[in-house]
């Protein structure tokens, strides 16, 4: 089945074309150098150590690496937070400015202390690879290189992430027409663990991009590879993988990756977020501390509209979801910084017992989840799925609970009183939702 989750419905940004234009022209000059070997990798990053030149002629054959298991668990283990540049800048506007300035904006508007600390460069940074192999950033978006900007990053309290791909085109390769070849990782895979490690990078999305069309590649060995790879660097590097779902990841990746997509690109419309909500039902079961089912990241305020934005945040704060940003936080308007940074809905995404939620009930144009937190206590979200404004209840008998509980509206932050019987939620907005915390009193 051919991936379709790149070409409908994303953002397309009116000065791309201008810095398309500017961009081929420097890529042909990089590819030429790297071409003629002329392109030196002390010139370009700052590593030093020359390595062998890896065979590209060997495809992998369904290697049986065995994974890391515990300690690659022992990594993220509460959902990765941070901030990833393809919502916001695809292919064509990625640059070192804008990711700095992101950064910088992730910092002075109070995201990173809230915990999104992750600042990940997807895909469309790479130039091709040196005369030794190593792959190199394009030197006139990154002037400064990878390994400075993991370091400016690291300076700021922030983590370094990258994008890679375990076969031969990257999926901007394939839907965005970026012409660079030979950049994906397959026959590099521990010189690109490596390069990575010696860059400072602190996350890989590891992206399969149709590797099983283009390369024979089958998901789970490809996956494990880079594993093992990144964990021979000695640096601890969490591994997120994207394959969309296809080959049910949640039921092999726990133990090999730290997160893994479990459905194609979420775009910022209604249908696209129903759905990829609708996708983890039944999930619940796979996800635990350092092994995460992967929504994909947020497109809150890239065009939902405002309860559809309450409900992404709320409903991937109940999936125990990695939350990437993936908007320009230097302009994103308080509102959505206020429902990014909420703290109540933050502590339910990051409660240590990484209990993902479950959907209990699909009834009358609300959907009932509910999650057991590590304290005791307990959140249930009422997501209104129709087009009106709704209220619902549920009991607690209904959620498996027993006793007195106050509860509290973690979206709006107010108090509701306390029960013991039935939890009645507020009013909802169409397509939003309610999240409350339970908590057992005394
Ligand atoms: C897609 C992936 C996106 C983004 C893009 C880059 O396959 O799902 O999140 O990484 O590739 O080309």
């Amino acid at each position: 089945m051919i991936p379709q989750h790149a070409a409908a419905g994303r953002r397309v940004r009116v000065i791309a074309f201008a810095v398309a234009g500017v961009l081929v022209a420097g890529l042909g000059t990089t590819a030429a150098l790297a071409a003629t070997g002329a392109f030196s990798a002390g010139r370009v990053e700052t590593i030093t150590t020359p390595r062998p030149t890896p065979s590209v002629t060997e495809p992998e054959v369904t290697p049986t690496p065995t994974p890391t298991g515990p300690y690659r668990e022992g990594l993220a283990l509460t959902p990765p937070m941070g901030w990833n540049s393809w919502n916001y800048l695809r292919c064509n506007d990625l640059s070192e400015a804008a990711v700095r300035s992101a950064a910088d904006a992730i910092v002075s508007r109070g995201l990173a202390s809230a915990g999104y600390d992750y600042i990940v460069v997807d895909d469309c940074w790479q130039a091709g690879r040196d005369a030794n192999g190593v792959l190199i950033a394009d030197p006139a978006r990154f002037p400064s290189g990878m390994k400075a900007l993991g370091d400016y990053l690291h300076s700021k309290g922030l983590k370094f992430g990258i994008y890679a791909v375990p076969g031969t085109v990257t999926c901007a390769n394939y839907w965005d027409k970026y012409p660079v070849r030979g950049i994906g990782s397959l026959g590099y895979e521990a010189l690109d663990a490596q390069t990575f490690a010696d860059w400072g990078v602190d996350f890989l999305k590891y992206d399969f991009c149709r590797a099983e069309i283009n390369d024979g590649l089958v998901e789970q060995a490809a996956f494990t590879l880079m594993e093992q790879e990144l964990v021979k660097t000695g640096r601890d590097i969490v591994l997120s993988i994207s394959e969309y779902g296809e080959s049910q990841p949640w039921t092999w990746a726990p133990g090999i990756a730290n997160m893994w997509r479990t459905s194609h690109d979420l775009h910022p419309n209604w249908k696209s977020l129903a759905d990829h909500i609708n996708a983890e039902a039944g999930l619940s079961q796979y996800a635990r501390p350092g092994a995460w089912n992967d929504p994909d990241m947020l497109q809150l305020a890239n065009g939902l509209g405002p309860n559809e934005n309450i409900t992404q945040m709320a409903m991937w704060c109940m999936l125990a979801a990695p939350l990437f940003i993936g908007t320009d936080p230097a302009t994103l308007d308080q509102a959505h910084v206020d429902l990014l940074t909420n703290p109540e809905l933050l502590a339910i995404d990051q409660d240590p017992l990484g209990r993902q939620g479950d959907r209990l009930r699909d009834a009358d144009g609300i959907q009932v989840w509910g999650r057991q937190l590590s304290d005791g206590s307990y959140a249930v979200a009422f997501w209104n799925t129709s087009y009106s404004n709704l209220s619902s209840s549920v009991t607690l008998a209904e959620l498996g609970l027993s006793g007195t509980f106050t509860v509290r509206d973690a979206v709006n932050r107010v108090d509701l009183g306390t029960t013991a019987d039935v939890v009645g939620s507020p009013v909802v907005g169409a397509h939003g939702t309610a999240l409350l915390r339970l908590d057992p009193v005394g």
